[in-house]
C-alpha cells in the first residue's frame, strides 16, 4: 500500500521504517528540511537501536522515501498517517497546533479518497477537530472528497521501539467504518502475522486507551516510588518487597522498579494532559494529580540524599553523574531525572561531571559550556576528582563497575538512583552507599 507518514520524530519514523520493512511503500514527511536531507543520507535525528540500517536498506530498496513537500505525498496515498509532536502547552493540555495545522494541509491536498490516521498522542475528540479541519478545507476547495478520521494509538517503547512495531502485543483501532477497519487491518496483518492482536473500538475509546495505558503504568511506578520512601522510614528494603509482591501475577513483574522518577515525553506529559482532560470535564482526578506530585517530590529524592549526607554543604563539591538519558538505550534527556539533580547541585554550589554511553551531544546541546559541568568522554572519567557519584541511569555498564574507582571518590559514596548494586558489596568495599527505600544510610526526612 502507499502510505504517507506527517513527523519524523519517534513514533513517525519508526512507524514508517517499519512499515516499509514489511514491503509498503511509505513517504515520511517533516517541515524540518535538515532533518529530511540528514535522513536520506541515513543520519537519524534520533538514537534507537537498529533503526538506522533499517532506514538505509528500505531507502536504498526504494521503500522508503523522505521529503518536505506534503502535496505530493497527501496526493499519492491511500492511507495518510499524523504522527506529529502534541507537546504541553502552558496548563498541561496537549497542545494540538501541529497535528491540526497537518490536518489542514490534508484538506488542501487530498485528492483521492483516503484514511487518515491519528497516531499522535491526543485528547479525546481530537479525531473529531482533524474531521472538522479536512473537511473545512475540502469545502474551501469545494471539492468531495471521501475520507476517514481513524484513531490509532502507538505503543512503543524508546530503546525497543523497533521490535514493538514489529512484534505489537495490540494494534488499537478506533474507527466508525467497517472499510477503514479492514483496510488497517491489512496493512498491519504482517506484524502480527496470524495472531489477533487487533482491538477496535469507536473512536473516543481509541483515543482514550493510550492515555489509560500510559497513567496506569506512571501509577505503577509513582506507588512504587511512594512505597520505597516508607520503606526508608521503617528500615524495610523496597527491592526485598518488590520481589515480594511481583511474582503475584495480578501486580507483575514489570514497572514496580522505584528509582529517580519517570522521565521521557510520554509519562509526564500524557499525566498532565489527562488530567487536565478530566478536570475540563468538570471531574477532579485525585489519582492522576497525586501520581504526578510523587514523581515531582521522587525525581529531588537523590538531590536530598546527597545534601544530607554533606550536611548541606554542597559549594566545593563535586558530584559524578552515570547516566543523563531517560532511561537506558536512548539519547532521550526530555524531562529526564537527570536533568533535576543536576540543576539542584548547581544551585547548591556544586560541581558536575557527566557521563552517558548516547546522551552526551545532547546534554551539550541543552546545556551548552557551563563552569560547573564537565561532560566526560568516559564513566572513569566522570569519577576523577568526583566526591560522590550519583548512578541515574541504568545503562548496562554501569551495572558491575570496578570497585576499587570508587574508593578514589574523595567521599567513598554512592548514590544509587536506581538500585543497582548490592549494598552488603560496597559496603564490605568501604564505600557508603544509599539507595532508593533500601532503609540504610537514611532517617527520617
Ligand atoms: C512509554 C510507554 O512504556 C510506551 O508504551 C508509550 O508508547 C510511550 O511511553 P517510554 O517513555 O519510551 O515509553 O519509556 P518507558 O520504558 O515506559 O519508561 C518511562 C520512564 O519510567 C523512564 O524514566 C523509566 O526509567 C521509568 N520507569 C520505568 C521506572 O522508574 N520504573 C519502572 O519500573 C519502569
Amino acid at each position: 500500500m502507499k502510505v504517507s507518514i506527517f513527523g519524523t520524530g519517534y513514533v513517525g519514523l519508526v512507524t514508517g521504517t517499519c512499515l516499509s520493512e514489511i514491503g509498503h511503500d511509505v513517504t515520511c514527511v517533516d517541515v524540518d528540511e535538515a532533518k529530511i536531507e540528514g535522513l536520506r543520507q541515513g543520519r537519524l535525528p534520533i538514537y534507537e537501536p537498529g533503526l538506522d540500517s533499517m532506514v538505509v536498506r528500505n531507502g536504498s530498496d526504494g521503500r522508503l522515501h523522505f521529503t518536505t513537500d506534503a502535496a505530493a505525498a497527501i496526493a499519492g496515498a491511500e492511507i495518510v498517517f499524523i504522527a506529529v509532536g502534541t507537546p504541553p502547552d502552558e496548563d498541561g493540555s496537549a497542545d494540538l497546533q501541529y497535528v491540526l495545522r497537518v490536518a489542514k494541509t490534508i484538506g488542501a491536498n487530498l485528492r483521492t479518497s483516503a484514511i487518515v490516521v491519528n497516531k499522535s498522542t491526543v485528547p479525546v475528540g481530537t479525531a473529531q477537530l482533524v474531521r472538522g479541519a479536512i473537511a473545512g478545507e475540502l469545502s474551501q476547495r469545494k471539492v468531495e472528497i471521501d475520507f476517514e478520521v481513524v484513531s490509532n494509538p502507538e505503543f512503543l517503547k524508546e530503546g525497543d521501539a523497533v521490535n514493538d512495531c514489529m512484534h505489537p502485543d495490540r494494534i488499537v483501532i478506533g474507527a466508525t467504518a467497517d472499510a477503514a477497519v479492514d483496510k488497517l487491518k491489512r496493512l498491519y496483518a504482517p506484524f502480527v502475522r496470524n495472531h489477533d492482536r487487533f482491538v477496535v473500538m469507536d473512536v473516543r475509546s481509541a483515543e482514550l486507551t493510550k492515555y489509560a495505558a500510559n497513567a496506569m503504568l506512571a501509577t505503577k511506578i509513582s506507588f512504587m516510588n511512594e512505597i520505597s520512601n516508607i520503606a526508608e522510614r521503617v528500615g524495610a528494603d523496597i527491592e526485598m518487597v518488590r520481589r515480594g509482591i511481583g511474582s503475584d501475577p495480578r501486580i507483575g513483574w514489570q514497572f514496580i522498579y522505584p528509582g529517580v522518577g519517570y522521565g521521557g515525553s510520554c509519562f509526564p506529559k500524557d499525566v498532565q494532559a489527562l488530567a487536565r482532560t478530566a478536570q475540563q470535564h468538570g471531574y477532579r482526578p485525585q489519582l492522576l494529580d497525586a501520581v504526578e506530585e510523587v514523581n515531582e517530590r521522587q525525581k529531588a529524592h537523590l538531590f536530598e540524599l546527597i545534601h544530607r549526607h554533606f550536611d548541606g554543604q554542597l559549594s566545593d563539591r563535586t558530584v559524578a553523574i552515570w547516566g543523563l538519558a531517560f532511561k537506558p538505550d536512548t539519547d532521550d534527556m526530555r524531562a529526564a531525572s537527570s536533568r533535576r539533580l543536576m540543576e539542584q547541585l548547581w544551585a547548591a554550589g556544586a560541581r558536575v561531571r557527566a557521563y552517558d554511553p548516547e546522551a552526551m551531544d545532547e546534554a551539550r546541546r541543552i546545556y551548552g559550556e557551563r563552569v560547573d559541568l564537565v561532560l566526560c568522554d568516559s564513566m572513569e572519567e566522570a569519577l576523577r576528582g568526583a566526591d560522590a557519584l550519583a548512578v541515574v541511569t541504568e545503562w548496562r555498564q554501569f551495572r558491575s563497575p570496578d570497585l576499587a574507582a570508587f574508593r578514589t571518590l574523595g567521599d567513598a559514596v554512592v548514590f544509587d538512583g536506581r538500585n543497582v548494586y548490592d549494598p552488603d558489596e560496597l559496603e564490605q568495599a568501604g564505600i557508603a552507599y544509599y539507595g532508593i527505600g533500601r532503609g540504610r544510610s537514611v532517617t527520617g526526612g
